[in-house]
């Protein structure tokens, strides 16, 4: 019986990864990585091999040249960045999505694959109680999900300018003029020299001290004549964690015929919550949003979506169709309608996996846990004398300035000594970030298992270490 289902013999090294990847979870592991960067090149720079070698020895030879380069971003004390926690489950799903091979391009290269997206994304749509009709794309990250919002934005209001972008491209187009927060994440800057907008077709608009827009200042960039326009606002600010007013922007967005996008990498996941929807309220007016699954979702590396509520605006912008890509009537939709790529892993079973392991309740449990974990954290060190938090602690974000009174370069020497002292205990893992011109300790809580308990055990971490930093430094 076994032999009608593997007619060939399991290959020994997938065996071997399984089973070390089984246990790899078991215990803590270091934090920090424990080899330098010339002792982990010793290991991976070999000569290259001018024959093939045994998988065993590959796989072996991989564990030990990588593990001590690892970082311990599944660990509830890594709160450096904001990094989900690869959760079982969906690791568990990635594992098959490897193992099945599947390439999630056309609908006819992995009908699973597809309907699986189809599926995963009309959860997504009411998980963040975005419009029904909305189209989701599944793509690397958040970078290539505003690459894509923004794609579909291009195109559309050029369309309603007159001119056909899938036809005549970008020459002769009318100008675009983009608005963006001063402050806005870098990625998306990234994202529009991809889709070729420069700093001349880019107005910066001023930013509050949680680094949202100002909406007067936007409201008079606006006042100012453009032929077409893309409004793009933070669900979630990579500092702060706050949120733009989305109902304002809407309200200008749709007095001047602009495109709303919403850069929601992990700010979004607040739609999810019936008690933090207050935070994203009016979000739902925008026309598209990006998001990441690898971040609040837990979902493995890597996992975005691109949403986008005018679907053909969607599909427009990101066709590939070829005489060999075959599509018939009776096909489900075809994934590389919705992102850059043809060929790519079929990202949907990992997502269809997580949403079912949290549902819906627990998605709003876990977000919420972790921002009260990290109100927790602000509500105990907010009045330890020196140590001042920056920023309204309504998300998950912690922003953290020390002795601010004896100027920005102590401040900066203070939160690098901080930061270095907590990570020495083997039980954080936390950096510093540049902040408006200062020097902070940026933390953001969203591993899977951080919660209360250990951001007071923090809270009174970071007490000590300050107050032992301070009496050094006197
Ligand atoms: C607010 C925000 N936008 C965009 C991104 C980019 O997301 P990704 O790294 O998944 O491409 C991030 C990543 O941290 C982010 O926090």
């Amino acid at each position: 019986m076994k032999q009608e289902f593997f007619p060939r013999l399991t290959p020994p090294e997938l065996l071997y990864a399984a089973r070390y990847a089984a246990s790899f979870r078991e215990g803590r592991r270091p934090l920090d990585p424990t080899a330098s960067l010339d002792e982990l090149r010793r290991k991976f720079n070999r000569p290259l091999p001018v024959e093939g070698r045994d998988g065993m020895d590959i796989i072996r030879d991989l564990i030990e040249a990588a593990e001590p380069g690892l970082v311990g971003n599944t660990d509830p004390g890594f709160l450096a960045w904001v990094m989900g926690g690869s959760h079982p489950t969906g690791v568990a799903a990635d594992w098959l999505t490897s193992i099945w091979g599947q390439n999630a391009a056309i609908y006819q290269c992995s009908p699973a694959a597809a309907v699986a997206e189809e599926a995963a994304g009309a959860w997504l749509l009411d998980l963040l109680g975005l419009p029904e009709e909305s189209s989701v794309g599944f793509t690397t990250g958040a970078t290539m999900a505003g690459f894509v919002g923004l794609a579909a934005a291009r195109g559309e209001v050029l369309r309603r300018a007159g001119h056909d972008i899938e036809k005549s491209g970008l020459a002769g187009a009318p100008p675009i003029t983009v608005y963006i927060g001063a402050d806005a994440h870098v990625t998306n800057h990234s994202a529009l020299r991809y889709l070729g907008f420069g700093n001349d077709q880019i107005r910066r608009i001023a930013v509050t001290d949680q680094g949202v827009m100002d909406t007067d200042t936007l409201a008079e960039a606006m006042a100012e004549p453009a032929t077409a326009r893309i409004v793009i606002c933070q669900a979630g600010h990579i500092n702060s964690g706050a949120f733009d007013d989305f109902n304002r922007i809407a309200d200008l967005c749709e007095a001047h015929g602009a495109w709303m996008h919403v850069d929601g990498a992990f700010g979004l996941w607040a739609q999810a919550s019936p008690r933090l929807r207050h935070l994203s309220c009016g979000v739902s007016r925008a026309q598209s949003w990006s998001v990441d699954g690898h971040k609040w979702l837990q979902v493995p590396y890597d996992s975005g979506f691109a949403i986008v509520r005018d679907a053909d605006a969607h599909r427009r912008a990101m066709d590939v169709t070829a005489g060999y890509l075959n599509h018939s009537p009776e096909d489900g939709r075809n994934p590389t309608e919705y992102n850059p790529e043809l060929s790519r892993r079929a990202r949907g079973f990992a997502a269809w996996s997580m949403i079912q392991a949290l549902g819906r309740r627990g998605v709003a449990r876990m977000v919420e846990g972790h921002c009260a974990a990290a109100r927790a954290l602000a509500e105990a060190i907010r009045d330890v004398p020196g140590v001042t938090v920056r920023n309204r602690v309504d998300l998950n974000q912690v922003v953290l300035s020390f002795g601010m009174e004896e100027g920005v370069e102590a401040a900066a020497a203070y939160a690098q000594a901080v930061a270095k002292r907590l990570n020495a205990t083997g039980r954080y893992f936390l950096r510093t970030a540049v902040w408006r011109g200062e020097t902070v300790l940026r933390i953001s809580v969203i591993e899977d298992g951080t919660n209360r308990l250990f951001t007071e055990k923090l809270a009174a971490d970071i007490t000590e270490h300050w107050n032992a930093v301070r009496r050094t430094a006197r």
